[in-house]
């Protein structure tokens, strides 16, 4: 269910160059989150941005508590990373509709692609499918080393990490998506998983339908209510016959099946 409270800030922890880790005490929006899913934040004490910024929900602390990983970009995450602890914050979450892992608990091995702060909502989702028991490899790309965050919270997971860097200076050197493309028939995938910017995401897109693995995808749309209310986050999906149409990314998505997406809108 969703809900609208005060979260208190438990720490700030700033991870690298104007990216933090956000630690919040909100039991009632951990309690029902799932991977996929965002809280849309009010990043001010006034109305002015009047706006909430939606953040992906990276992981859950130990009980109540919820962790974001985010890029200062402008006013209203620069205001969240002036935030101490024990202030509040006014959250509304859990939003949108997340990944969906396969029912079956047998024998599942799944792949994650991540392109840079994509690993945001896949850590959460890596650690669901462990739990599950199901088998996790995790591409994870980044510009440089120095923009590959988490790495050590994704390797306690016990998960299968592959990193791939574009200047070569950690992991393998290259796109992520042609990293996993070189595992991809051998890896004989029930699903795959992908977030980050939306041209890794075509190109991901068109390898899981070669490879006729089901695929899904979270996008991102600037959002202004989060609720299905004001049609300002729409993406284009094509219908099985490729008919075109639009859904609200925040209630429809931000998780789509990857091959409803239209990549060339
Ligand atoms: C569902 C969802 C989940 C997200 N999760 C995360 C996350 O976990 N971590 C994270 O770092 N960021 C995430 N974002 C992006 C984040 O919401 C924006 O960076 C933030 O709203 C910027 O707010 P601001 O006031 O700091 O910057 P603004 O002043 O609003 O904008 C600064 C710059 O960022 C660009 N920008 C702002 N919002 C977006 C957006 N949604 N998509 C593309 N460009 C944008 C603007 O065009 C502008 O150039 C997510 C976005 C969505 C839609
Ligand atoms: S942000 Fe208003 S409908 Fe999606």
């Amino acid at each position: 269910m969703i809900q609208n409270l005060e979260a208190e800030v438990l720490a700030t922890e700033q991870v690298g160059a104007g990216v933090y880790l956000l630690h919040l005490y909100a039991p009632d929006v951990a309690g029902s989150a799932q991977p996929g899913q965002f809280v849309h934040i009010r990043c001010s004490e006034t109305t002015d941005p009047l706006l909430r910024r939606p953040l992906s929900i990276h992981d859950l602390g130990k009980e109540g508590e919820l962790i974001f990983l985010y890029q200062v970009k402008g006013r209203g995450t620069a205001w969240l990373a002036r935030q101490e602890p024990g202030s509040k914050i006014d959250i509304l979450g859990p939003l949108g509709r997340g990944f969906t892992l396969p029912a079956s608990k047998i024998n599942i091995r799944i792949a994650l692609v991540a392109g840079g702060l994509g690993v945001v909502p896949l850590l959460f989702l890596a650690r669901r499918a462990r739990a599950r028991g199901y088998e996790v490899d995790f591409f994870y790309g980044a510009q440089n080393g120095e923009r590959l965050f988490q790495a050590a919270a994704l390797r306690a997971l016990d998960i299968n990490l592959h990193i791939a860097t574009d200047d070569g200076s950690a992991g393998w050197s290259g796109p992520v998506t042609k990293l996993w493309e070189q595992y991809l028939q051998a890896g004989d995938y029930d699903r795959a998983y992908a977030c980050g910017p939306r041209a890794e995401l075509k190109e991901f897109a068109r390898l899981a339908g070669e490879a006729a693995i089901p695929a899904e995808v979270s996008l991102e749309e600037r959002m202004a209510c989060g609720l299905g209310a004001c049609r300002g986050c729409v993406t284009a999906l094509r219908d099985t016959p490729g008919n075109r149409y639009y859904e609200n990314v925040c209630t429809g998505g931000p998780v789509f099946d990857a091959a409803t997406v239209d990549w060339e809108d």
